[in-house]
């Protein structure tokens, strides 16, 4: 496979698991904060997060590319409400979408066609990452932090 195209599949496969690493420091977040059916959710995101960092991974071996790993930065811990949890959430995942965009025009440019068709399912799948998030962030704003409110959305996320 071209090079400029693995480096870039391979950064994407280390981006998956800082994506999972940045929404378990959520997670961790909103469990100090007794909420923990929003803690199970992104637990649960992270968990998502990893399973899309192994899809990079098997298909980079497939194409007998080569794994490397990077390291991580720090991700922030400190949130002054749930609501700015998720828009930093939804923030996030626009990122991750505009770097799935990119890596399709990468592989395009290559015309590495087992890379395209590999990368249209993280197109898709970003399309719901992105809605879940602004789901939460609409009932969020609804609820303006009140305390009833907040439990019933706390509910319905552990549920996931
Ligand atoms: Fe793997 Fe949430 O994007």
């Amino acid at each position: 496979m071209n090079e400029k195209l693995l480096a870039a599949l391979n950064d994407q496969f280390n981006f998956e698991l800082l994506s999972g690493y940045y929404y378990l420091a959520m997670a961790a977040y909103c469990e100090s904060e007794n909420m923990r059916g929003m803690s199970h959710f992104l637990v649960e995101q992270a968990k998502e997060e990893y399973e899309h960092a192994m899809k990079f991974y098997g298909f980079i071996n497939d194409m007998d590319g080569r794994v490397t790993m990077k390291s991580m930065t720090e991700p922030k811990n400190d949130y002054g409400s749930f609501l700015e949890v998720f828009e930093a959430a939804l923030e996030h995942e626009k990122l991750v979408t505009s770097r799935i965009y990119n890596l399709v025009d990468i592989a395009t440019e290559e015309k590495c066609y087992p890379a395209i068709q590999f990368l249209q399912w993280f197109v898709e799948e970003q399309v719901e990452e992105e809605n879940n998030m602004k789901d939460i962030i609409f009932k969020l704003k609804g609820v303006q932090h009140q305390f009833h409110g907040l439990m019933m959305i706390d509910k319905e996320l552990g549920a996931r």
